[in-house]
């Protein structure tokens, strides 16, 4: 495990006094529905927001319609939905629908699929979501400030008929690099870190804020639908005491399993959705920990039990499996292939010899020999081209001393092997995590035209050239 900078996690000193996650479930704005399509506006402008609690300031924030995260847009499946996008911002912002299999106009990558949105300009997004499931909207301009700052909200597509359960919950987690006074602190896009593990931050916040605990009621079973919206900063959750059962990943359903050692690894914009049941003890708190640095733990929150009785006496039965969506299922037998190999960053190994020229510290990445930078702009030359139709499987060799959250815009993929070996459940996923030197085989059918970007997720490995275009056409 690679050390991550000066960024020992130091949240009970920066904590104490934190105000309890409340979550505001209401959505602000407009969100009626016609016959065609869900309307929703959102703004992106900067605000103030209590990151930290109460006896902190205000962190100075870029959001949208001023709060973070910004408001949860739920709709149902394959039903049409305009997004309206006002930017408030001093700065050019587009919206990307993360994990949606959307048509490419509607991708929000500036440049490549839609010119930028202006300060004080608006972009209607337009699309129908084919799949259900847990997914994600965040800025693809200039996005390590604009995410970085704020700027993420969560998009949920709802089942036709949804698992039976008590309470569907969603813990948006946000990662910020915050200064004693709770604001925001400068130095994005710093060459040493991007050519390390990318700015990991020192507060880590569920739907906005420092949560020092979340109630629940024995007996109950929650779908908990965890998103990681952090620049940078890979979670392994644990839940003392309890055994989630996950039963999505990326928004797609998967065989609902307990995962390896109990932990839910999460790099990056990747989502899992697990269904809990809460065999706690009435009036007993269990912490939820994330240990994925070494040396590193913490507490994320805890899950603090109502003194009550049960609210059923034996946990619920019946199948937790989720409806599949309809995504086409690749045929490995005729597949093409291609390698694409992560390369760069710091103790590289292996002497690429990039990023060390010029400047000391200064970080490249490369996929394939070609380094792509920046958050999308025209132009940008496809790495492969692949057949409208065909099935493809891309080995992903990480040849670097670093973990990468690999991100394919516009398609999910199954995982098909880890170095070789046969993955257990081989999820659909739309963000693959890489450890260092791992090769991961993913495939999928090319089924939606366009030229979609592929890109680590960790945003200063992105935008130092961790990024690529594959064209379908
Ligand atoms: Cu969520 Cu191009 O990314
Ligand atoms: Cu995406
Ligand atoms: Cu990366």
């Amino acid at each position: 495990m690679t050390a991550i900078g000066p960024s020992a996690i130091s949240r009970r000193s920066l904590l104490v006094g934190a105000a309890s996650a409340t979550i505001a479930a209401s959505l602000p704005g407009t969100a009626e529905s016609s016959q065609t399509a869900a309307e929703f506006r959102l703004v992106a402008a900067p605000a103030r927001w209590p990151i930290v609690g109460k006896s902190y300031p205000d962190t100075n924030a870029w959001c949208y319609d001023g709060r973070v995260p910004g408001p949860e847009i739920r709709l149902r499946q394959g039903e049409p939905v305009r997004i309206t996008v006002e930017n408030g911002l001093a700065d050019d912002t587009t919206v990307h629908w993360h994990g949606i299999r959307l048509p490419i106009a509607m991708d929000g990558v500036p440049r490549l699929t839609q010119p930028p949105i202006r300060p004080g300009e608006s972009f209607t997004y337009e699309f129908t979501s084919p799949d259900a499931g847990t997914f994600w909207y965040h800025p693809h301009a200039n996005s390590l400030q604009q995410l970085g700052r704020g700027m993420a909200g969560a998009l949920i597509v709802e089942e036709l008929e949804a698992v039976p359960v008590d309470r569907d919950i969603l813990w948006l987690l946000s990662d910020w690099r915050l200064t004693s006074d709770a604001q925001i602190a400068s130095g994005f896009g710093n060459p040493m870190e991007a050519a390390m593990s990318g700015r990991v931050g020192n507060t880590v916040t569920v739907n906005g804020a420092v949560s020092d605990e979340v109630t629940v009621r024995a007996g109950e079973r929650i779908r908990l639908r965890l998103i990681n919206g952090a620049l940078a900063r890979i979670m392994a959750l644990r839940f003392e005491g309890h055994r989630p059962v996950v039963v999505a990943i990326d928004g797609q359903p998967c065989d609902p399993h307990e995962p390896e050692r109990g932990r839910l690894l999460l790099g990056p914009a990747m989502r899992i959705d697990v269904v809990l049941d809460m065999q706690g003890e009435p009036g007993r708190h269990y912490r939820v920990v994330d240990d994925f640095y070494d040396g590193l733990s913490y507490w994320l929150t805890q899950l603090a039990y109502e003194d009550k009785p049960p609210l059923r006496a034996h946990p619920l039965e019946g199948s937790l499996a989720l409806a599949r969506n309809p995504l086409p299922e690749p045929d490995l037998a005729a597949a093409g292939r291609h390698a694409l190999a992560l390369q760069g960053g710091m103790m590289g190994g292996g002497g690429m010899g990039m990023g060390m020229q010029g400047r000391e510290h200064e970080a490249t990445w490369a996929i394939n020999g070609h380094s792509m930078t920046g958050d999308g702009h025209a132009g940008m030359a496809p790495l492969l081209t692949l057949q409208l139709g065909r099935s493809y499987v891309l080995a992903i060799r990480n040849e670097t001393a670093f973990w990468h959250p690999v991100h394919f815009h516009g398609h999910s993929f199954r995982v098909l092997s880890r170095n070789g070996s046969p993955v257990p459940h081989r999820q659909w996923a739309d963000t693959v995590l890489l450890p260092p030197k791992e090769t991961v085989d993913v495939a999928f059918v090319a089924d939606n035209p366009g030229d979609w970007m592929l890109h680590c997720h960790v945003t200063d490995h992105q935008v130092s050239g961790l990024m690529t275009v594959l064209r379908v056409a």
